[in-house]
């Protein structure tokens, strides 16, 4: 695997790494997506054509940087990494493009943050392989039109709302990630238990699984504490009991909620009144930043009914008040 220009990727742990499914066949869940993208690869190598542009969206943690990877590997190709952040300038973006190979997967990460004066070179090399740049400046500047290799450019990005629509057309496409169930997550603890070679039950795995907010880089990174808890204060088997007692002492509560979330509730609550209010007084009122709290945390209040998004900004539900044994001060 290449890496052309990385931020995000350089600093995850080996662990996320060596855990990481690399066929469709070990990639749990999203059946939907795997259905499709399985139905297209299979028919561009009957052409002998590259897979068509791929977006994958949805919250951090749910498999777009894997789904990526498998793309490349099932259509025996390489991947090139590059990271939206990381491309500033045209010449970023030239440079990473004139690399590709014939057939290359390019995987942009976080392909929101490119800029958009930045992003319309992507247009021209997505529809028709070429790469038009311009050269030089004011009166001496000139247009050069260079061609690249067929290649497939795979896309992910938390929010598909912030592409510009040029962009988001061109992908032919394009894939939602959703939460994941409880069986899913099960499956993923199970399949990590083997890929560490530490034995977990299975009453134990489905509390992880519970406990990890729909989320398969949640699950896999309590499993990892857990089993320090079962190797010191165990037999290095995880049981239920092990688990429930880390996870308990790692603060994450019976709906995977962790501090945070219980901050970012009762100040709602207690400063707010329970809402409506607005993503940026949340944000300050709390002090963790607002793309942080639109990306991570809300859209999982908000999938399991704790928090409600209205015109008027975010409200708390009667839900949230009785999980967060708050009485609830309104009307039912
Ligand atoms: N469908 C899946 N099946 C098994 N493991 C998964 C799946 N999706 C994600 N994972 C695990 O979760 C971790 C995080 O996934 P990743 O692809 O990095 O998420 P994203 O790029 O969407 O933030 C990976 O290391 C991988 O082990
Ligand atoms: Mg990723």
């Amino acid at each position: 695997m290449e890496r052309v220009i990385t931020q995000d990727e350089l600093q995850e742990d080996n662990f996320e790494k060596n855990i990481r499914p690399l066929s469709l066949e070990e990639y749990v869940g999203q059946s939907e997506m795997k259905e499709n993208l399985s139905i297209f690869m299979k028919a561009a190598k009957m052409r002998e054509e590259s897979l068509d542009h791929v977006l994958l969206y949805g919250p951090p943690g749910l498999g777009k940087t894997t789904m990526a990877n498998i793309i490349a590997n099932e259509m025996g190709v390489s991947i090139k990494i590059a990271s939206g952040p990381a491309i500033e300038k045209s010449g970023d973006l030239a440079a990473v493009l004139s690399a590709l190979e014939p057939g290359d997967v390019l995987f942009i990460d976080e392909i929101h943050r490119i800029p958009k004066f930045v992003e319309e070179i992507l247009y021209s090399a997505m529809e028709d392989f070429v790469l038009d740049i311009i050269i030089g400046s004011d009166a001496s500047s000139r247009n050069i039109r260079i061609d690249l290799p067929p290649f497939t450019l795979v896309g992910a990005t938390t929010r598909a709302g912030d592409l510009t629509g040029p962009l988001r057309d061109r992908f032919g496409i394009v894939c939602k990630l959703k939460y994941y169930t409880e069986e899913e997550l099960k499956q993923i603890a199970l399949r990590t238990s083997k890929v560490l070679d530490c034995n977990i039950d299975d009453d134990a795995a489905l509390e992880l699984a519970r406990r990890s907010r729909g989320t398969p880089r949640v699950v896999n990174r309590l499993f990892k504490r857990v089993r320090d808890y079962a190797l010191v204060m165990g037999n290095g088997v995880i049981d239920l009991e092990i688990a429930k007692l880390a996870l308990d002492k790692l603060k994450v509560d019976a709906l995977g909620l962790d501090d945070t979330d219980y901050h970012l509730l009762k100040s709602i609550i207690e400063k707010f009144n329970g809402g409506p209010v607005g993503i940026e007084a949340i944000a300050s009122s709390i002090g963790e930043e607002q793309t942080t709290i639109e990306d991570v945390y809300e859209p999982y209040l908000l999938q399991i009914g704790l928090l409600k998004r209205t015109s008027r900004g975010r409200i708390v539900t009667k839900l949230a008040y009785d999980h967060l044994n708050m009485p609830y001060p309104f009307n039912k």
